[in-house]
């Protein structure tokens, strides 16, 4: 037998694999024991419940923020049942959860501060478990329970887990956020469940159906046991006799009870084939008829596709687009004391709840105007011909529009107020005017979905707020502790206590010699040279006094951990009273538009052609590291030659991350409100009210580089003889930008030399030139999605070194540049 050893290895392998394999993938545990924790590093660091339905662990939210959470595991984008503490999240570095040896499971955050702890530190506690129902539960060794996530339900109520007196759930903001909204489920003081409205103006209940009485809605109230539970087959029963079920009734399927962040509250089936969730019940089944969707004067409307949106009534015009809970503002005044001539526009099917100032029943519409126009208070009627009631408002919230309802509203309206003209708003697109509409139609605009998402944007930015705070912090902790090594920081947070960190403005005051050199740069805001006690030269910058401290840590929180060789490098700063500075490095060569717009020929100043291209490239570099590689993506908002400083080797540094605003990379269309950047480098969304994303920087970057090739402010492209300077300006960009695609495509290449400075004598470099151009007509395309990525020009244009760059000590290849 030659071939046994063979034979017998085979065997041999084959029976170590079958004891092997079983250890190679252990199943998630479901307890954690005393002294064990989990970590957020840990992808495998979870609990799943014995039936693997659940899981409990950290939960990404976005790059860098996690939630501590229960899940269900079978869902597609993981559903989140419960959450540890809501409204705070913790970093994706050196978070923990730990069941501690005292007893209590304890969240801390990185450098191991409590966020959360369950307080059972003093009993008997012995385990912590996820249990197949989803309810994460501390034992003691007899197995009763001490602490149960049950006891504390977020916006999911789950099978079996009771609602009871002092427990509510509250909606989360909306886009995957787990912060809290504004909308409750709840056992109100009558012992009726309820759903209530709780925004930061008004507040309403709007389910059950606030205009019956309980027992119109099929309530019951004399029970105060205050109790309701959705069990196991999918019906919900409480103690106000409130009962429902699901429409695909019966065991074995996951349920939960959600309040969303739309304020409807739904029950949904999970589907645990496809991990899809269906809706098997609804509280409300016309979303219109949900509270505070629409703010002040707003109204929600169905469109035709039957989606709720919100709308401004005629004469009224929305005061945020981006913030619908602002709702709508009167285009008119109307003054109490004259005898102001006034009239009645009528919004057929239209009705706002709530704010009645006097109910009368059976009078006729006329006399039911009259009451209104007699007090000055009234802003509208709410009227209902067959049965003649009356309702004079005193403000307008909760305002819809549904094809049913038997009434219409009549906005009170000076006389004399002009009809013609007004404006439709649709969606995002510009302002445009419309044909006179009649005036019963409301005016579309955007849909309800707008309000939320922004809200939420600003939930996730508050809640970064906090997380960047903390960081600082313990930023100046550390330095101010010296000596105390940190040791569990990961780079980042080393770089930031190293390096980064507070002055007090005496400091800065004795550094710059009371602010004496000021250096040219800076446009509105004025920049101080100084030199710091270890000698160091930096540039201090004065910011507005009236930024409000919230501003300012949002701006300090970005730069503090930014960190690239062509972004200017932060320092420090100061917050003292209303001194606000910030400390940056010092660059020798200033800012770019000093050597780029000189006007004498024959100035040491003027950069010669490698340079050019060098800034061109570092630039793109640190753009693109700005959109698309650092912590938390932030667009720049005003790139130009100002904000570009060269150092002693002419080594692009972008700067001036005022305006920088933070946007959340999955969310392409985050949008900035206000009109930032500078004439002559501005995208055409701004002026178009387009949601604002990384692009206008691509754009902006465009323009730069035509100057860096034609040595000459684009604004000077023409000499003006109208007086609309900018628009012409603009005018001619475009012109230059339609001329240069013809040229690039022909064969001749002889305009290349027209168009670059004449101050460089010829002396470049044709194909990085043809390149330049190529890339700035892309980056100037009107449409901004066809305009490349940051990351794609920086690669493109990094692939066009000729030669290696020397100049000073540094000294770049083609192929590696850092
Ligand atoms: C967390 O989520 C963000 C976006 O949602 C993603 O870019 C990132 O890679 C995720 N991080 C981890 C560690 O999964
Ligand atoms: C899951 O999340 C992705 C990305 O956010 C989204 O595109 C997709 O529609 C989601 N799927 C479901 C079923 O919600
Ligand atoms: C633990 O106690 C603190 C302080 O009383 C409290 O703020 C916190 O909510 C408690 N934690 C839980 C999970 O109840
Ligand atoms: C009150 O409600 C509880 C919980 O639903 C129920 O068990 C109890 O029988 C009710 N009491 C009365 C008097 O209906
Ligand atoms: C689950 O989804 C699949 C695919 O859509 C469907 O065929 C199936 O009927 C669904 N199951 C249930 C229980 O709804
Ligand atoms: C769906 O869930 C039931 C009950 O938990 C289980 O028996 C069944 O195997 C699951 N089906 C799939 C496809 O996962
Ligand atoms: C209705 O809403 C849908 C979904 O947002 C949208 O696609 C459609 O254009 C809207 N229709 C009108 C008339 O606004
Ligand atoms: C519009 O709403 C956004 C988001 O809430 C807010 O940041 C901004 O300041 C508002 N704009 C105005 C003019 O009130
Ligand atoms: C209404 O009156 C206020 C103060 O008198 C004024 O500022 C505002 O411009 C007026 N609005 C209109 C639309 O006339
Ligand atoms: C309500 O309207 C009636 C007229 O029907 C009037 O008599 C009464 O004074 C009004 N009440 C208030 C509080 O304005
Ligand atoms: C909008 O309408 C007004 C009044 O009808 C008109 O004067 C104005 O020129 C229009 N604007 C545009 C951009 O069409």
């Amino acid at each position: 037998m030659e071939n046994s050893p063979a034979l017998l290895t085979i065997i041999l392998f084959l029976a170590i694999s079958l004891f092997v394999v079983p250890f190679a993938s252990p199943s998630p545990q479901s307890s954690l024991s005393k002294g064990s924790s989990l970590s957020v590093e840990e992808d495998s660091d979870i609990l799943v419940s014995p039936d693997k339905s659940f899981t409990f662990g950290f939960h990404n939210i976005s790059n860098n923020a996690y939630s501590l959470s229960i899940w269900f595991s079978n869902s597609v984008n993981k559903t989140i049942a419960w959450t540890a503490k809501r409204d705070v999240l913790v970093n994706g570095l050196g978070s923990r959860v730990t069941f501690r040896k005292d007893g209590a499971l304890v969240l801390t955050d990185v450098y191991g501060t409590v966020v959360w702890n369950t307080n059972t530190s003093s009993s008997q506690a012995d385990q912590a478990q996820l249990l197949d129902t989803g309810n994460l539960v501390i034992k003691d060794p007899q197995g009763n329970v001490l602490w149960q996530s049950f006891d504390l339900p977020t916006d999911t109520l789950l099978p079996t887990q009771p609602i009871t007196k002092n427990k509510k759930l509250v909606s989360n903001m909306a886009g995957g956020s787990v912060s809290s909204g504004y909308y409750s489920f709840y056992f109100d003081n009558d012992n009726v469940m309820k759903l209530i409205y709780d925004g930061p103006q008004v507040s309403s209940i709007y389910w059950p159906n606030p205009d019956y009485n309980i027992w119109q809605n099929g309530r019951y109230n004399y029970n105060s046991s205050r109790y309701g539970v959705l069990d196991e087959s999918g019906t919900f029963q409480s103690s106000d006799r409130l009962s429902f079920s699901a429409s695909d009734m019966g065991a074995a399927i996951k349920r939960r009870l959600t309040l969303d962040y739309d304020g409807n509250l739904r029950l949904y089936s999970l589907n645990n084939s496809t991990g899809l969730w269906s809706v098997s019940w609804e509280a409300l089944p016309k979303l219109c008829d949900v509270h505070g969707l629409c703010g002040r004067n707003g109204i929600c409307v169905y469109n035709h596709t039957q989606k709720p949106m919100c709308a401004c009534p005629f004469a009224f015009k929305v005061s945020n687009l981006s913030d619908w809970s602002e709702g709508c503002k009167p285009k008119f005044n109307i003054s109490c004391e004259d005898s102001q001539q006034l009239r009645f526009v009528e919004l057929k099917k239209t009705d706002f709840w709530g704010f009645d100032l006097n109910h009368t029943s059976s009078v006729p519409l006329n006399a039911c105007k009259a009451f209104c126009q007699k007090d000055c208070s009234c802003v509208a009627i709410s009227y209902k011909m067959g049965s003649g009631d009356c309702y004079t408002k005193s403000a307008l919230f909760n305002g819809r529009t549904v094809p049913d309802f038997p009434g219409s509203v009549h906005l009170k309206l000076p006389l004399n107020f002009d009809t013609s003209g007004f404006y439709v708003l649709q969606g995002h697109e510009p302002i445009c005017n419309a044909t006179r509409a009649t005036a019963a139609t409301p005016t579309y605009a955007a849909n309800t979905g707008s309000r939320i998402k922004w809200t939420y944007f600003f939930g996730f930015i508050s809640a970064f707020g906090v997380i960047e705070i903390f960081f600082i912090v313990f930023g100046w902790w550390f330095v101010s502790k010296r000596g105390t090594k940190p040791t569990l920081m990961e780079e980042g947070y080393k770089l930031i206590a190293s390096q980064f960190r507070r002055f007090t403005y005496k400091e800065l005051k004795k550094a710059t010699g009371n602010f004496k050199n000021k250096l040219a740069r800076g446009g509105s805001r004025a920049v101080y040279k100084g030199v710091l006690e270890d000698e160091r030269a930096v540039a201090v910058e004065k910011l507005d006094d009236i930024i409000s401290a919230k501003d300012f840590w949002a701006e300090v929180g970005v730069i503090a951990r930014i960190n690239h060789m062509n972004l200017a490098r932060i320092w420090g700063f100061c917050c003292e009273r209303s001194h606000r500075f910030l400390v940056s490095e010092f660059m020798e060569n200033g800012s770019l538009d000093n050597h780029l717009f000189v006007s004498d020929h024959s100035s040491a100043n003027l950069l010669g052609w490698k340079e050019r291209f060098h800034i061109a490239v570092g630039v793109a570099k640190g753009l693109a590291y700005l959109h698309h590689e650092c912590l938390e993506w932030v667009i720049h908002c005003d790139v130009k030659p100002e904000n570009i400083l060269l150092d002693s080797d002419f080594e692009p540094k972008i700067t001036d991350f005022g305006l920088a605003k933070l946007a959340d990379r999955r969310r392409a269309h985050s949008k900035i409100s206000k009109v930032r950047g500078s004439r002559g480098y501005m995208a055409p969304e701004w002026a178009l009210n387009l949601p604002i994303t990384a692009k206008v920087d691509v754009y902006s970057y465009g323009v730069v580089l035509l100057e860096l090739l034609m040595g000459s402010r684009a604004s000077d492209w023409k000499k003006m003889d109208g007086d609309d300077e900018e628009e012409e300006a603009e005018l001619e960009l475009l012109g230059l930008v339609r001329m240069l695609k013809v040229k690039l495509g022909g064969a001749e290449d002889s305009w290349i030399d027209d168009l670059a400075d004449t101050r460089l004598a010829g002396q470049f470099n044709h194909r990085q030139a043809a390149v330049m151009v190529e890339m700035a007509i892309s980056c100037l395309e009107e449409d901004r999605s066809k305009r490349p990525n940051m990351d794609t020009v920086a690669e493109i244009l990094n692939g066009h070194y000729e030669e290696p760059y020397c100049h000073g000590d540094h000294s770049y290849s083609t192929t590696n540049l850092e």
